[in-house]
């Protein structure tokens, strides 16, 4: 209780990447986003305070491309794209706070005020640049960086001259070793500090923040020269403040809440491939800003294909989620997404995987134990919850169930979202097992209260799992709760005790809430 205490003081701020609007969204960003819904519910589940936040990086080069290779006006591009990602979100479930756009007035403000306080404090100086400059990456790579006369990403490069205004980010390389290794939660998980660790042993450059006008124009006014615009890294890393107020006066105690008090707890939740942006400009900004760190940079691994190479456009294997969505129904997706890949690693992505882990864990073991329950106990109890009991056998099941709510909040705040539902779906093996062994189907016939107790028994680990399963499946798991006769609020207290169920409570019978799902011929 004392963990649970200290956790509900804390003001859990989660964020996603802002997606890039040069594109639609794909299963990456649905991931990323659905992960951030579900840890932000299950943090509100076990009593704290939340903020999730997500949204859109609407300047740059690639979205000036994209706009122009629409014939649109940048601005109108983004307007209609990043709605699109706001549809989707809305289609998957998810529900953030507030959904930032970098052409947010605010936002342009409070990247201005940074640029013009580092500005002021020699944090930012003018400087001849020579470089090699990969458009796709926006990044810009010295000769040591290149590999084979090309970026480290494969991009292409080419050899640019001009004046630009830098970072002095090189300055914080010290400072920034120590807090990443004296805060090991900073940088999650473990392999994933050491390669940050890795990468910090060369020495760092100052970073180029600024882009010409002249080469670029649809960006964020550099505040001291006009005829520049900012980087779109360093814009866009600035959302995860400005979406708190940073730099708005009205919004100051909003900002010390979330962001720069005692209590604030920030989460970036990010893939692996962006980690270095994260990792290393985004704390050296805050250190030369004198703004508090995030508590913890969390980078997950990606989706690939069956074949485990990289989704790409151009072999044609990106998934839309929308279509697994439509194959699957939108919770399954949801708790196959959370299920399928440890939080961190990358995993396999294919149709049947889906259909595999939802047939066998919901539709089987989870959904054959409800069905089963409640048609008996509409047979035998006349659709009410039957009375319990205490025979050894039910105890044994009684006291795993009780220990499955505490399982389950462990795993989640250690990151281990997948291990969480894993403790659920224990649970309902070892339910499915119990009643196979006590028959209550024979039990009517010969000891009714014997069946009643094992089917309270049954209802009772359903109930457990269905408000532990709510922040993945929020309306399965509401449904669930009705058929079982419970009609209270959602509440994890509820799970650490066995018996809430009320005896003679009605229960309401109806299709499987998980119905097997077949391959699609085209796709078998
Ligand atoms: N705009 C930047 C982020 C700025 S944050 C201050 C960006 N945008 S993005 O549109 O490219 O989205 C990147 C996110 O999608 C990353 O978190 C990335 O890991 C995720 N994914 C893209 N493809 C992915 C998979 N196949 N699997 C899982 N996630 C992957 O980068």
């Amino acid at each position: 209780m004392e963990g649970l205490r200290l956790q509900s003081f804390v003001a859990f701020y989660i964020t996603t990447p802002i997606y890039y609007v040069n594109d639609y969204p794909h299963i990456g960003h649905a991931y990323t986003t659905v992960v951030a819904d579900v840890l932000r519910r299950y943090r509100q589940l076990f009593g704290e305070e939340t903020l999730f936040l997500t949204g859109v990086d609407e300047h740059g080069q690639k979205v000036q491309a994209a706009a122009e290779k629409r014939g649109l006006p940048p601005q109108q591009h983004c307007d209609e794209m990043s709605q699109n990602f706001r549809d989707i979100w809305k289609e998957l479930g998810v529900e953030p706070d507030r959904f930032i756009r970098t052409t947010d007035a605010f936002h342009k403000q409070g990247v201005q005020a940074a640029l013009q306080q580092l500005w002021d404090a020699g944090e930012i100086y003018a400087s001849e640049y020579e470089g090699w400059y990969a458009q796709a990456d926006e990044i810009f790579y010295t000769e040591k960086d290149l590999v084979g006369g090309k970026a480290p990403t494969g991009a292409e490069v080419v050899r640019i001259t001009e004046k630009n205004y830098f970072f002095r980010m090189s300055k914080y390389q010290e400072r920034l070793i120590r807090h990443i290794q004296d805060n090991p939660e900073f940088i999650e998980p473990d392999f994933r500090r050491n390669e940050v660790l890795g990468f910090l042993k060369q020495p760092l450059n100052d970073l180029c923040i600024s882009r010409p006008k002249s080469r670029l124009s649809w960006g964020i006014e550099i505040p001291f020269d006009r005829d520049y615009v900012t980087y779109v890294w360093f814009d866009a890393l600035l959302n995860y403040a400005t979406a708190v107020g940073y730099a708005q006066a009205e919004k100051a105690g909003e900002f010390e809440k979330f962001w720069n008090g005692n209590e604030a707890c920030v989460y970036h939740l990010l893939g692996k491939d962006i980690l270095t942006t994260h990792a290393v400009y985004w704390p050296t900004m805050l250190m030369a800003l004198g703004l508090q760190l995030p508590r913890t940079l969390f980078a997950h691994g990606w989706w690939l294909t069956a074949d485990n190479e990289k989704m790409s456009k151009s072999k044609g294997t990106v998934v839309r989620p929308l279509d697994v969505k439509n194959l699957v129904g939108v919770e399954p997706f949801r708790y196959f997404l959370l299920r399928d890949i440890r939080l961190g690693s990358d995993a396999q992505f294919s149709v049947p995987l889906v259909l595999t882990r939802v047939n066998s864990e919901l539709a089987n073991n989870l959904g054959n134990l409800l069905s089963r329950s409640l048609s008996l106990v509409g047979k035998y109890f006349d659709g009410k919850v039957p009375q319990p009991g205490d025979d050894p056998r039910t105890l044994d099941l009684a006291r795993m169930a009780a220990a499955t709510g505490s399982r389950v909040r462990d795993a989640v705040l250690s990151w281990e979202p997948q291990q969480a539902l894993g403790h659920i779906i224990d649970l309902m093996t070892a339910a499915n097992q119990y009643l196979a062994d006590r028959a209550p189907w024979k039990q009517a016939k010969e000891d009714l209260p014997a069946a009643g107790e094992t089917l309270y028994a049954a209802l009772e680990t359903l109930r457990i799992a269905g408000i532990l399963l709510s922040p993945v499946m929020p309306q399965k798991a509401a449904e669930l709760l009705k058929r079982v006769g419970w009609e209270k609020a959602v509440a994890y207290e509820d799970t650490l005790n066995w018996g809430g169920l009320e005896p003679g409570s009605p229960v309401v019978s109806g299709d499987p809430l998980f119905p097997r799902i077949e391959l699609p011929e085209a796709q078998a």
